[in-house]
């Protein structure tokens, strides 16, 4: 039961133009997160530079992130993003809500984009709070006799136009260490959107 709402958590995250790699090479890594995360540091609007791939969301440019601090310690999630399909121009936007749900782990936060699902894993591995952030999130999948999890990986950037390859493969070496696949990951198209 747990894992078919933990499915569905990753189902709609990926509608609103979310990605995710399934993986058979086992469980999920062992990750560390970013050490004294400040959420109130974190907050703001945050660019997509590279998200893991998958097809079904290639047409998904422009997006971004926008984190608001609410009374309580609850953060307000808006992802919006542009789609460039013929029979479906525009904007669409997703609203959720984030929340450290262990206080001494506060750059392990859970997301949801709606009251009635359970949270999916948004975990803060690294972040300078003003010019990147990696997000990660992997769930392993209860599918018999194979171990196989779900991950998502996200590079946010303060800047539309991102971060130097130099310091991008920083963030990928770190991954990298933690046994995660960068090869995964694609650019997310930030130029020419329109309204910008
Ligand atoms: C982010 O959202 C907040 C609250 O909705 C809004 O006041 C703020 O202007 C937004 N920031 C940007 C850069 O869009
Ligand atoms: C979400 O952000 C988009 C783009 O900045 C904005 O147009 C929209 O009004 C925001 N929605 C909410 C509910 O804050
Ligand atoms: C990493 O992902 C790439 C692209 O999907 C794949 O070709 C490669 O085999 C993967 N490497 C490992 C170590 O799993």
């Amino acid at each position: 039961m747990e894992y078919t709402l933990r499915f569905f958590v990753f189902i709609s995250l990926v509608a609103v133009c979310f990605s995710q790699v399934i993986s058979f090479t086992g469980k999920c890594p062992k990750v560390y997160v970013q050490k004294d995360f400040s959420i109130e540091k974190y907050i703001g609007k945050w660019y997509e530079m590279e998200r893991f791939f998958a097809s079904f969301e290639a047409f998904h440019d422009c997006v971004t992130a926008n984190y608001t601090l609410q009374p309580g310690g609850v953060v307000k999630v808006n992802n919006t993003g542009y789609s460039h399909k013929f029979w479906d121009k525009g904007y669409t936007t997703a609203i959720g809500d984030a929340v450290a749900e262990d206080p001494n782990n506060p750059a392990k936060l859970g997301v949801r984009f709606s009251p009635r699902q359970p949270r999916g894993d948004y975990w803060v591995l690294s972040t300078d709070y003003n010019t990147y952030t990696v997000i990660w999130s992997c769930t392993d999948l209860p599918i018999p006799f194979l171990k196989a999890n779900l991950q998502f990986a996200w590079i946010l950037t303060r800047r539309p136009g991102g971060i130097s390859t130099q310091k991008k493969e920083r963030l990928y070496r770190l991954m990298e260490g933690y046994g995660i696949n960068t090869s995964k990951f694609s650019a997310t198209n930030q130029e020419n959107c329109p309204g910008r």
